[in-house]
């Protein structure tokens, strides 16, 4: 006899991600083709060797303040962010399930305007809430119907999530936009803005959390800063907010090599730009051919690019692909996606070209 798990699991989908084939060209996480800077692949291993990431005691708390002030000092330069603003977790799902855990409880409701990222909604569910969603305009851009998200906001709702740029559509939610939500809602909802790739799109909404008691800001070193094995994530989050979040955060959930990492990238400034400049470059160049094949393909803001494949099914499409060895995203998995769009993740111009090659 197996012990019964919750009953609400059967609601949840395993998380699936993207592919990994040896030998095959994998755009289908969104990670960053680079890497990290060799300056912190060097610290890491300078500080090993050295024997002074001490890996026998737990991740140290100055080591981690550290970092919260270098991430202050990068995203907040205009906005008045502190460290004491500053919250870590193992990624930007680490942090997004702490904040599930504060603010969720049974019978909550949280608004997610889909297609978006999964993990929103597992995490509502796992808390025992219920998501409710509303669909993007397909027609431009998939924008946020403002209006209907306002609307469905009520005495249960407590978390809105918003990624900006989103995954997989690409696109971001102006700052007019967020803030019509943001004061309609009040201080009955929190807005999470999740801006794991932000660094591409050039903008940040990181100075709302200084404006607004209820809004939070998520960011990564995954994406731009290439150390998504690493898994370190960031809130930018309102004073009040860090006493719960401390309450709830597993402990050392960001380990010593990540902390050091961390920092190491940020302290890389060139590297970042360089890095950066290389997928707005090469998201230009795939977008066009991209364009060439497919009926639509849609602008993006982030290091990844949404095509819609039809007549075609998105499926057959991956399929088709997989076997010239390239794996990008069938979107068919995304709730509210529909079965005829691709997420192809911006690679270097040489694993581009073979994307490009592969389709034609
Ligand atoms: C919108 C969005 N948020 C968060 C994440 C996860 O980021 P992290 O690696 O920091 O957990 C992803 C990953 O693809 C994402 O697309």
């Amino acid at each position: 006899m197996r012990v019964p798990v919750r009953a609400s699991l059967q609601e949840i989908e395993e998380y699936k991600p993207g592919k990994l084939v040896k030998g095959a060209i994998k755009l289908s996480s969104n990670e960053n083709p680079l890497g990290p800077s060799p300056k912190v692949i060097r610290e890491i291993i300078n500080r090993l060797e050295a024997g002074e990431l001490n890996l026998n005691v737990y991740p140290w708390e100055k080591n981690e303040e550290e970092l919260r002030d270098e991430i202050s000092r990068y995203v907040g330069a205009s906005a008045r962010i502190e460290k004491d603003n500053v919250v870590l977790g193992a990624g930007v799902d680490g942090v997004l399930d702490t904040l599930a855990k504060i603010f969720i409880a049974n019978g909550d409701e949280a608004l997610i305007p889909i297609p978006t990222f999964s993990l929103y909604e597992s995490l509502v569910k796992i808390a025992g809430g219920v998501p409710r969603y509303v669909k993007r305009k397909s027609g431009g851009n998939f924008d946020i119907p403002v209006k209907d998200l306002i609307s469905l906001c009520n005495e249960k709702t407590k978390l809105i999530f918003i990624s900006s740029p989103n995954n997989p559509t690409g696109n971001c939610i102006p700052e007019d936009e967020i803030r019509e939500i943001i004061e309609s809602v009040d201080s009955r909802a929190m807005v999470v803005i999740d801006e794991a790739y932000a660094e591409f799109a050039g903008l940040s909404l990181v100075n709302l959390v200084t404006e607004y008691e209820n809004v939070v800001v998520m960011r990564t070193f995954s994406k731009a800063f290439g150390l998504a094995g690493l898994r370190v994530g960031y809130g930018i989050i309102p004073e009040w907010l860090t006493s719960p979040y401390k309450k709830v955060a597993i402990p050392f959930s960001v380990n010593s090599i990540a902390i050091k990492a961390a920092i190491a990238a940020l302290r890389d400034q060139a590297y970042l730009r360089k890095t950066v400049e290389l997928v707005k470059h090469e998201r230009a160049f795939i977008t066009e051919n991209l364009r060439r094949v497919f009926k639509k393909v849609y602008p993006s803001e982030a290091n990844f690019v949404l095509a819609d494949v039809s007549p075609a099914k998105s499926a057959v499409v991956y399929a088709e692909l997989m076997k010239r060895g390239v794996i990008v995203r069938d979107c068919s998995s995304f709730r509210g996606a529909g079965d005829s769009f691709i997420r192809v993740t911006v690679g270097t111009r040489e694993q581009n070209e073979k994307v490009v090659e592969a389709l034609i």
